[in-house]
This record gives structure tokens, sequence and C-alpha cells, in this order.
């Protein structure tokens, strides 16, 4: 595993959008596998900037999301779909139609789930996935858990996790309880996997991911056995490893 130790947030966005763009610029049609939250939106921004630039284009990129609330319409304020439009589709030249995020409003949720993986199959698997952490070590949507999902499913969000996301909902709104993620099994078949983890109140999380036991516990302990992971972090994110 690689690590960038960078000083602030500006600086680990701007070396992530870095990897990035090296990806595209390397392999014009890759398929990026994207996150949600509040880690990578630095990241997107810089994309922003560099694309309008036309330093490169999203043209004949492809992207896969890792999850969606279950119960929210993509017009949904804060379903990821819309964020993902409002933080970085949006803003840069990619068609729409080459974005894909899991249906969270699907009836048969088993036949979304099978269907996203093979979406995703289909598509060759992302070139590079990018990826936030929870503080429970969650990476996507996988929580800790008695075993490794492999497959994409709807989990049973942690208390942690539904109050961490709290803060993007209103005062009264209801934070949805269930999401649907994709497995570690497709985050595993990722060509390249780029971390962004910030802020004190990851350093826990970042060190039982690389320095702890290998258990689905710590889903994101499952990334010590990708042969190309790069890590980039604050200091505070970093503290421990
Ligand atoms: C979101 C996702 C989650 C977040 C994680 C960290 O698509 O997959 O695993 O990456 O909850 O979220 P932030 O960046 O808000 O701390």
């Amino acid at each position: 595993m690689r690590i960038y130790r960078e000083k602030d947030y500006t600086a680990l966005s701007r070396r992530a959008a870095n990897l990035i763009s090296a990806e595209i610029i390397r392999k014009p049609d890759s398929v990026l596998g994207l996150a949600t939250g509040g880690t990578p939106v630095g990241t997107y921004s810089q994309l922003i900037e560099w694309n309008q630039k036309g330093d490169f284009s999203f043209a004949e990129v492809k992207t896969v999301n890792l999850d969606e609330y279950q119960g929210l319409l993509p017009e949904h304020p804060q379903s990821y779909r819309c964020f993902m439009q409002e933080k970085f589709f949006d803003h840069i030249d990619i068609k729409k139609e080459n974005t894909f995020v899991p249906n969270g409003e699907a009836e048969d949720m088993e036949a979304e789930c099978a269907r996203y993986d093979e979406l995703v199959r289909s598509l060759g698997y992302a070139d590079l996935q990018l990826l936030g952490l929870g503080r429970n070590g969650h990476i996507g949507f996988n929580e800790p858990s008695d075993f490794f999902h492999k497959e994409t499913h709807l989990v049973d969000l942690t208390e942690s996790t539904i109050e961490a996301n709290a803060r993007f909902f209103g005062e009264g709104e209801s934070v949805p309880r269930r999401a649907i993620t994709m497995g570690v099994g497709c985050i595993m078949a990722a060509r390249r996997i780029v971390m962004v983890v910030s802020g004190a109140n990851k350093a826990e999380a970042v060190r039982d991911a690389l320095l702890g036991a290998i258990t689905p516990r710590c889903p994101a302990s499952i990334l010590q056995l990708h042969n190309d992971v790069v890590l980039v972090g604050d200091e505070e994110a970093l503290a421990y490893v």
C-alpha cells in the first residue's frame, strides 16, 4: 500500500484528483468507481476545475457509484444520485448515460443488487475505485459484520453511520436506515483503489484498517489483500500509521 501524507484537506484532495486525472489521461475510457460522503467533495471540485480548463475529458469515462439509500427517489436532494449530479457530474463533460448509481427505489431489491453486480462486471470492473472510510471501518456501506459480503446487497446501516449521515439531512428529516451497496467483491476487483481520509475522527479506523487483523469487523481491512491501494490522507487521519 502506498501512503500519501498530505498537510491538509486541500492538499489531499489535490493529490487524489491528480491520481484520478492521471488515470483518465492514461486511459480516456476508464471506468471510475466513485464514492459520496464529505471527504471526496474536494477531490471532485479539483477535477471539475481541471476538466473545465480543458486538461482532460470525461467524454468517454464511465462511472459506477458504490451505494444509494433505499427509498429515496433519484431527485431527492439527499439521494446519492442527486449528490453526484450536484457535486460532480453537472459540472464536467461526462455523459449522464455513462454514470451509474444503484437504484434505491427498485421494487425488487434482490433483482436490483444482481443487476448492479452484472453491470459492474460487464463494464470490466473499475480501473480506479475511489473510497472514503467510515469511522467504524466501513467501505461503501459494507458495515462491520460477521462475514464479508461479496455481492451488492441491501444493508441495515449501523447507528454510528446513521448518526454520521444525519449532518447531510435537515432538522426533522428522517435519515434512511437502509442502503444498497456494492459488496467487497466488486471493490476488490478494481485494478487500483484510492482511499481518501481526513480528520482525527478517522485515525483509529485508518489504523485498524491498515495495521489490524483482516476481519469483517473492520471491512476496510480487506484492502490489505489488494495489490494496488493508495491511501491519501491528512496528518490527523494518518496519525497512527
Ligand atoms: C459513500 C460511502 C461511505 C463513505 C464513508 C465516509 O458513498 O461509500 O463509505 O465514504 O461513510 O464518509 P465521509 O467522507 O463523509 O466521512
